[in-house]
């Protein structure tokens, strides 16, 4: 596990869908971390909030972005490229659950958008980040934000379960077709975190969504995960290495 005396300071993160959520954590623990970080999703994320010695405002890239957009999302890449020079981390966390509900009942456009988001946005940052390592020394490290979704059949997510697996398997290639410039691929799926895509989900009815009981437990027992603690788990996997056991358990990772 990483703690505070490692030094993962000067490293550069990107990181997807920083406004909320998961994201915004991710951003706060990097930040505390000394790290230099390049944050968007469509909502311009604030700055973290943390000792502005540790990580003053220049330190701090934040723009709106449409993962959907290719061309936004490469022109904020290279906007993080210019201030800080190179990009050694770069995590695809924006992501949605929409639609919930069986599959005969979802409105077709919202379930475009999901594909849209959270594979072709996925996408679009994986090869921004592969031709950015192929275009300098070193190596670097694509985290691709997924779920336990990926791998097991909800009823009511036929979108997010698609996308998410969809999600593990483009990693996977990616891992392959980079492997020969340094470039690490890792599916990490965080375990439960109470966000608002949680609330989304507390407030499905069975109907829509019959497995929603399992997550009212889970927000009644206060079973989470914390956003910091996936933030040190991902930085080890990227920089530490302190725990050997991520980094040989394949590119799909269940935190
Ligand atoms: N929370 C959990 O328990 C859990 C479990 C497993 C996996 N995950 C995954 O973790 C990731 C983060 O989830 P979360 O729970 O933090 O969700 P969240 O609270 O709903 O936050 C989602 C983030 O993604 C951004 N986003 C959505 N669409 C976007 C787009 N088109 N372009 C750019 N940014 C976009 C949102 O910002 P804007 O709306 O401002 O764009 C927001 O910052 C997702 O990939 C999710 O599938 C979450």
């Amino acid at each position: 596990m990483v703690n505070d005396s490692d030094d993962v300071s000067g490293k550069v993160a990107v990181i997807t869908g920083a406004s909320r959520g998961i994201g915004a954590g991710l951003a706060k623990r990097f930040a505390h971390r000394g790290m230099l970080i390049g944050i968007c999703a469509r909502t311009t994320p604030a700055a973290p909030q943390i000792n502005p010695a540790l990580s003053p405002p220049d330190r701090v890239v934040a723009s709106s972005v449409d993962v959907q957009s290719y061309e936004a999302l490469e022109s904020f890449a290279a906007e993080v490229v210019e201030r800080f020079g190179r990009i050694d981390l770069w995590v695809n966390n924006a992501g949605v659950l929409a639609p919930i509900g069986a599959l005969r009942d979802c409105d077709p456009t919202l379930f475009a958008t999901n594909v849209a988001i959270n594979v072709t946005g996925v996408a679009f940052g994986s090869r921004i980040f592969a031709r950015h390592v192929r275009s300098r020394e070193g190596g670097g490290v694509l985290i691709n934000v997924t779920s336990g979704a990926a791998e097991a059949p909800y009823e009511g997510w036929a979108a997010y379960c698609g996308s998410k697996a969809a999600v593990n398997m483009i990693t996977e290639v990616v891992a392959l077709e980079e492997r020969d410039t340094g470039l690490e691929a890792y599916a990490v799926a965080p375990g439960v975190v109470d966000t608002g895509m949680q609330e989304l989900i507390r407030s499905c009815t069975p109907e829509q969504f019959p497995a929603v009981g399992r997550f009212l437990q889970i927000a009644a027992d206060g079973a989470f995960r914390s956003a910091e603690w996936i933030a040190d788990r991902l930085l080890d996997l990227a920089f530490t290495g302190a725990d050997p056991a991520l980094r040989t358990a394949g590119t799909a990772l269940r935190l």
